[in-house]
């Protein structure tokens, strides 16, 4: 058998720095478990724009698609503010998302007890965490049409639209529910029903869908509401479900119940390919950080876990997945913390490589 295809795109900013340590850990499977990936590297965001005029070149779409799964650093920087919108970096994690039709992307936020500590939220309220938000991306306002910014009169009007078919609600509903089947069987949905009539569908649709779990218990919240909600008391959830704009921001609130954005990885997945496995992209929650790159200090774990998370949903290798969970755990409990997770107190924090070290030296005691 062919090994399984790995495609990275480590991006720009801290991509790059943070992938760096994940080849390694990558290399450290192959050497130590046997598990060898067929990985290429390709450019994506500002650094593809720099070298071939746009943010995603064809040729690298074309292997997004045949790859088993690909593995993505950030995007963007203040060098590309000023480019055209149509070849922005973020167009090119966006097409990736839309041509891969990557619909269902699952946010864990997950509170590792070494860190409860250093949420901005009070211990007791986040310690043991560990909900996972499903956000749709592929369609809703990101996508809609009309969108533009038009002349009316003597002035200009931005438009974007917010436009969801029944079967968008539905794929990813029922990804949230195969979720919640394999977690605490608890789904809450989230939407602006009182408002937006895309909500009512998606409301109307979630509800139908979970006729078909009916172990799932289910419920619903206006999205303002559960923002509320996951900042006053997040461990009443289990899965979350919504769509676009709103997964956006809902899971960059949950990343911060964890203590830091540098913690948080995702799985962007399709439909499923010949082989049974879904598409699927892999990427950490934070950005292209363009105010600490290139110093070593940018903490590696989103993306490492971002790894982990390819290991149990595209490479069937749930064990090896816990194992890179238990050594990032591991090595927390130890006291291992970059920049991002230590307050003013002087201790010395550990650099993007020292972190990566850490990690390989915890698993490399795990066997
Ligand atoms: C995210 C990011 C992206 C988004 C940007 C970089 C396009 O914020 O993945 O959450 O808005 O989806
Ligand atoms: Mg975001």
């Amino acid at each position: 058998m062919a090994n399984p295809s790995l495609l990275i795109l480590p991006g720009d900013g801290i991509g790059p720095e943070v992938m760096a340590e994940v080849r390694r850990i990558i290399d450290w499977f192959g050497e130590n478990r046997g598990l060898t990936f067929d990985v290429s590297e390709d450019l994506v965001g500002g650094a593809a724009y720099d070298t071939h005029g746009t943010p995603l070149h064809d040729d690298t779409m074309a292997k997004a698609q045949e790859v088993d799964a690909v593995l993505l650093g950030a995007v963007g920087g203040p060098k590309y503010d000023e480019l055209d919108f149509s070849v922005k970096p973020e167009r090119g994690l966006l097409r990736l998302r839309k041509e891969m039709d990557l619909f269902s992307n699952l946010r864990p936020a997950q509170c590792f007890d070494a860190l409860a500590d250093f949420s901005s939220l009070k211990k007791d309220v986040v310690a043991g965490l560990d909900i996972v938000i499903v956000r749709e991306l592929t369609s809703g306002i990101y996508f809609g049409e009309p969108r533009g910014i038009i002349e009316e009169g003597n002035e200009r009007v931005g438009i974007n639209t917010q436009r969801y078919t029944e079967s968008e609600i539905e794929r990813v509903a029922r990804s949230a529910f195969e979720l919640a089947m394999r977690r605490g069987k608890k789904l809450c949905s989230m939407e602006k029903a009182n408002v937006m009539e895309s909500g009512i569908l998606w409301r109307e649709v979630v509800t139908e869908v979970s006729k078909g779990y009916p172990e799932v218990e289910l419920s619903h919240m206006y999205a303002d509401a559960g923002a509320m909600q996951l900042c006053r008391w997040p461990k009443q959830f289990d899965v979350i479900v919504t769509d676009n704009l709103f997964g956006d921001l809902l899971s960059d609130a949950a990343a911060m119940l964890t203590g830091s954005l540098g913690m948080l990885p995702s799985a962007s997945l399709g439909a499923p390919m010949s082989n049974g496995r879904p598409k699927a992209l892999y990427e950490p929650v934070h950005g292209s950080a363009p105010d600490i790159a290139g110093q070593g200090k940018a903490n590696p774990i989103a993306c490492v876990l971002s790894f982990a998370m390819a290991l149990r949903y595209s490479f069937d290798q749930g064990a090896e997945a816990d194992r890179l969970e238990g050594a990032v755990e591991t090595v927390l409990a130890e006291g291992a913390r970059t920049a991002d997770l230590l307050g003013e107190d002087g201790v010395e924090p550990l650099s993007t490589s020292q972190m990566g070290d850490r990690i390989l030296a915890a698993l490399s005691a795990s066997i």
